[in-house]
């Protein structure tokens, strides 16, 4: 394919890792928080998550408690988890159903479009008017099934920052995919650790042996080389799947064409999405900074929901959740030994490999957001 670019040609001769402190100090953490999530929008979930009215789950961005639910006529709206009484947390379950949000200290209760709609005894209170005390929202919107939502006031609306990818993944149906799977990875490393190695598979031969005999690691070409989306494709070995027993473990799960049936699409988003694209399932990690040392993983496994259920010919999720989950727990190991080795007074910026101008594109992106205003 003409559009796609070997990764050795994008690369920037003498880019270095980034200095220490972007992986240790407290105040470069809080930079990020204030500049990259607080102002970016970030994706918390898929829209399958809150497929009925009444279904939300809890998201915590940028160190704020977020409620995303669905509206009785079915559309999805983002509030903060805070009551506009004295200000106690709404939802402390991490997702659920309900037909009302109501407040577990004085009851205050709330529609699912956010508007006060019960407050006890209040009407006592001259000149209380219930329609002043809607929760406050946040701004939400959708790209291919997935629910970002931003902190910003005015952010840049999300087709425009996701014009580069407007219509370049329709044919997978992300959209109407669904989660078969979730496992929760708490890492002992700087979140630019987990896109860093994401970016590459210059460490697969060492790290990945069953991945680099199904995927060689060095078929690897990128069509999006620069900018806050990075990635391509690499090759599946014919006839094999990216599953413990090398076999497709479900229906394909988009109308992809040709040479797409031997592909796995590698992408990330920035700043915490990870969007890993195979014939038979698409693999979501959302990355979740906790600490500059500290990172929460939400990783999803996504299926066609035709491939799924007893009467599904060939589908077994477990076959790719156990592949993947190695896999994941194989990097989430080189990224804790990273962070702990950058943490020493020995560390310094080290050359990256010509292998490696993914992670170094990502890391000028990065820098992009954390260096200016
Ligand atoms: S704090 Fe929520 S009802 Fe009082
Ligand atoms: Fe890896």
């Amino acid at each position: 394919m003409s559009a796609f670019r070997k990764t050795i040609e994008t690369f920037v001769a003498g880019a270095k890792t980034l200095p220490q402190r972007y992986f240790v100090s407290p105040e470069i953490f809080a930079e990020e928080q204030a500049k990259v999530f607080a102002r970016h929008w970030v994706c918390v979930g898929h829209q399958s998550q809150i497929a009925k009215a009444g279904d939300y789950f809890v998201r915590e961005v940028a160190g704020e408690s977020l409620i995303m639910v669905r509206g009785k006529s079915g559309e999805m709206r983002g509030f903060y988890n805070v009551c506009r009484h004295r200000g106690t947390r709404l939802c402390e379950a991490a997702s659920g159903h309900a037909a009302a949000i109501q407040c577990p200290y004085h009851a205050w209760t709330y529609g699912l479009d956010g508007r006060l709609v019960g407050a006890p005894h209040m009407d006592d209170v001259p000149g209380f008017d219930k329609g002043d005390y809607a929760l406050r929202g946040v701004k939400l919107a959708l790209w291919e099934g997935f629910i970002f939502v931003s902190l910003a006031d005015k952010p840049v609306p999300l087709e425009e920052v996701f014009a580069p990818l407007l219509g370049r993944f329709t044919h997978w149906n992300l959209p109407q995919l669904r989660s078969a799977k979730r496992i929760e990875y708490d890492v002992r490393a700087n979140w630019k650790l987990i896109f860093e190695n994401y970016s590459e598979c210059y460490h697969c031969p060492g790290v990945h042996p069953l991945l680099s005999k199904v995927s060689p690691y060095d078929s690897a070409e990128n069509d999006l080389c620069e900018g806050p989306f990075l990635g391509g494709f690499m090759t599946i070995a014919k006839g094999a799947s990216l599953t413990m027993s090398g076999q497709a473990c479900a229906r394909p799960v988009g109308d992809m064409k040709g040479a797409d049936h031997a592909r796995v699409f590698y992408y990330s988003i920035f700043p915490n999405l990870l969007l890993s694209m195979h014939p038979d399932y698409v693999l979501v990690h959302q990355i979740w900074p906790q600490a500059p040392v500290r990172t929460l993983i939400l990783c999803d496994w996504f299926f066609h929901p035709e491939a799924t259920g007893v009467s599904a010919p060939g589908y077994n999720p477990e076959d790719a959740v156990e592949f993947w989950d190695m896999t994941n727990k194989q990097d989430w190991h080189v990224c804790e030994l990273s962070q702990q080795g950058i943490a020493s007074r020995a560390y310094q910026p080290g050359p990256y490999s010509p292998r490696e101008s993914i992670p170094a594109a990502w890391d000028r992106e990065y820098l992009r957001h954390v260096s200016n205003s």
